[in-house]
C-alpha cells in the first residue's frame, strides 16, 4: 500500500529515528509499502521518517540501466562502517523536497552493514549512485536533509519554496 510522503519543512523530518530492536510483520509491511511508494513516486530511495515512521529503515533501488532487472533493497538499522577518502559529486533530489536538485559532495564509496527483512545481517560495498543514495537515505534517519549541505541562504530559499508548494497543495485539496 502506498503511503503519503511528508514534504519539507516538517518536524518529523528533523528527528532522530530509533533503531529497530526486533523485526516484526508490521515492519516488513512498512518496508514493502515504502518500496511501493518509492517506485510509484518515482524515486530511487526512501527513508521511513519520510512516511512518518521514526524507525531506522531505508529502501533503495538505484538500477538505472534500461531493461535491467530491479534490485529493491530494504535495510533495517543501516550503518556505514567505512567511507572512501575519494569523493564524488551528484546532483541530488529528494521525494520530500520535490523538483529541487542540487550538487552534493560525499564519499565516493561506502561499506554498509544492515539487517535484511529476514533478519539476516548483510554487508556490502557500494559506489557510484548507490553510494550517494544510501548515504542520503541514512542521513534522513538522523534528521538530516541534502539541503543541509548547501549554503544557508540557498537552503532558506528552497525551504520558502516548499512552504509555498505545501500551501498550494493544501489549497488544491480543500
Ligand atoms: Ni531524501
Amino acid at each position: 500500500m502506498k503511503r503519503p510522503i511528508i514534504i519539507h519543512p516538517d518536524p518529523r523530518l528533523k528527528k532522530l529515528a530509533a533503531p529497530v530492536p526486533d523485526l516484526s510483520d508490521d515492519l516488513r509491511v512498512l518496508a514493502e509499502d515504502m518500496l511501493e511508494t518509492m517506485y510509484a513516486a518515482p524515486g530511487i530511495g526512501l527513508a521511513a521518517p519520510q512516511v512518518g515512521e521514526l524507525v531506522r529503515l531505508v529502501v533503495v533501488d538505484c538500477v538505472k540501466e534500461d531493461g535491467a532487472p530491479p534490485r529493491p533493497i530494504a535495510m533495517f538499522n543501516p550503518e556505514i562502517t567505512a567511507s572512501s577518502d575519494e569523493v564524488s559529486t551528484y546532483e541530488e533530489g529528494c521525494l520530500s523536497i520535490p523538483e529541487i536538485y542540487e550538487d552534493v559532495t560525499r564519499p565516493a564509496a561506502v561499506t554498509v552493514r544492515w539487517i535484511d527483512p529476514d533478519g539476516n545481517e548483510q554487508q556490502e560495498d557500494f559506489d557510484g549512485l548507490w553510494s550517494t543514495c544510501i548515504q542520503h537515505e541514512i542521513d534522513h534517519l538522523d534528521g538530516k536533509l541534502f539541503i543541509d549541505y548547501l549554503k544557508p541562504l540557498k537552503r532558506q530559499l528552497i525551504t520558502r519554496k516548499m512552504v509555498k508548494l505545501k500551501r498550494e497543495r493544501a489549497r488544491e485539496k480543500a
